[in-house]
């Protein structure tokens, strides 16, 4: 069941009321079921019960320390692509560095160096720049690196532009053609242990064949790798599993099954511990955007509803044109409908939530949802406009728990100098 519903005629996640919680916490406010995540968490470890493996969690999905620690303690390792993430890891619950896998195009000697300290799983290496690197900080600081090339293999995802990673045209990973002679290159360096393969072809992606080609690939270079003489233990297939946003009925466990299927079709017989790097499918239904209607006015035959929460606290339509349902607290009565944009007090025309969007009338001070929004929500907002970022809260049940207060324009400013 999804965790935002209406239970007598105001919406609440799980058993919180969101008018209650604004009352509490103001608005904006971000808002998520710890239940919904845990089972969304759950229906994963269901799916690949049959083999090994790890679900290492995308933190860039959403970074909150107290979610971080409620997906560690059900059993989840991480994602990182940043020192700043190892950081998060570390407070979150210190023991899952084990289970951590550093991502990312461009990882810096200070980044290297505390992943290694920390004895971290894995690193996927996206360039021999990097593979280099990597090398010599493992020397220095005389700890082995375990390693996979994360390779691209010009599989089309068949998702937004922007977030679609997997072909030859993209930044990211190494040629496949070309990682077979640099395992062998790096297999003389004792410093190096190549430990696994990498793959990520992109996100939000809802048909699961490019999942299964793309592991394919992978499953071939491994057995030549293996022939080669290398000790591949690890297949990281990445994350990138889609969710629906209001686009048509989505049933997450059955989705979840079709990408294990489609996991293991392109696997076949291989049987290296796997590990995945899912974000969205694990907390983007599990957040919504909890904001006050500020004014409702008309320009010339359009009318616009302007919110508290703006285009720094959730940037995804204003990026991606994406696409999140908006529907308001109280519920509505009749069956009148408004239509409007939707939009945020941003100085900009991309400040939008939604356009041309019918819904139930509202008027300044009613609480709308945005639903669908705890990934890539929070984690991608910005001070923009001198903005504080909202507030964070973690539903459990009933009960609500805060974990992340509202920013201050004193924290905005205590990095300044007057110079
Ligand atoms: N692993 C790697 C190496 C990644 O780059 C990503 C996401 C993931 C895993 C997690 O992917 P997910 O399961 O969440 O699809 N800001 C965009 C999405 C950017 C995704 C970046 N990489 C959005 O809001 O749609």
């Amino acid at each position: 069941a999804r965790p935002f519903a209406y239970r007598n005629r105001t919406l609440h996640c799980d058993e919180a009321s969101l008018s209650t919680l604004a009352d509490q916490y103001g608005t904006p406010l971000y808002v998520y079921s710890a239940r919904q995540i845990s089972h969304r968490f759950q229906l994963f470890e269901t799916a690949f019960a049959n083999r090994p493996h790890t679900i290492c969690y995308a933190v860039k999905a959403n970074s909150s320390l107290a979610i971080m620690r409620l997906l560690a303690q059900q059993g989840a390792g991480f994602d990182i692509v940043s020192g700043g993430e190892l950081e998060r890891v570390r407070k979150a619950h210190k023991p899952v560095l084990k289970k951590v896998v550093f991502s990312g195009v461009g990882k810096q000697i200070w980044e290297i160096d505390a992943a290694l300290k920390g004895n971290i799983l894995l690193f996927n290496v996206e360039s021999e720049t990097e593979l280099h690197l990597l090398a010599a900080r493992a020397e220095a600081l005389n700890i082995r690196a375990r390693f996979a090339l994360r390779v691209n293999p010009d599989v089309f995802a068949e998702t937004h532009p922007y977030i679609s990673t997997g072909l030859s045209e993209h930044k990211f990973g190494i040629d496949i053609k070309a990682a077979r002679s640099i395992y062998r290159k790096a297999a003389k360096s004792k410093w190096l242990d190549p430990a696994g393969v990498s793959v990520h072809i992109g996100s939000q992606i809802r048909k699961v064949d490019p999942f299964a080609a793309a592991l394919a690939r992978v499953t071939s270079l491994i057995a030549d790798l293996r022939k080669d003489g290398h000790d591949i233990r690890y297949v990281d297939a990445g994350g990138g599993l889609g969710i629906d946003y209001g686009d048509g009925p989505f049933n997450p466990a059955h989705q979840v099954e079709r990408y294990a299927a489609a996991l293991a079709q392109g696997l076949a017989k291989e049987t290296a511990h796997l590990l995945l790097e899912p974000g969205r499918f694990i907390v983007a239904q599990a957040g919504a955007l909890l904001t006050r209607v500020l004014v409702v006015k008309k320009n010339g035959a359009k009318t616009f509803v302007i919110t508290d929460a703006g285009m720094n606290d959730l940037i995804r339509p204003a990026l991606y044109h994406a696409h999140h349902e908006i529907i308001p607290i109280k519920r509505p009565a009749g069956k009148s409908t408004l239509t409007a944009d939707i939009v945020g007090p941003v100085c900009e025309s991309g400040d939008f939530f939604a356009r041309d969007r019918v819904l139930p009338p509202v008027k300044p001070g009613d609480l709308v949802l945005l639903l669908d929004a705890g990934a890539y929500g929070m984690s991608l907002s910005s001070n923009y406009n001198s903005r504080p970022r909202p507030a964070e809260v973690l539903i459990d049940g009933g009960k609500s728990k805060l974990i992340r207060r509202r920013e201050t324009i004193r924290d905005l400013l205590a990095p300044e100098l007057l110079g």
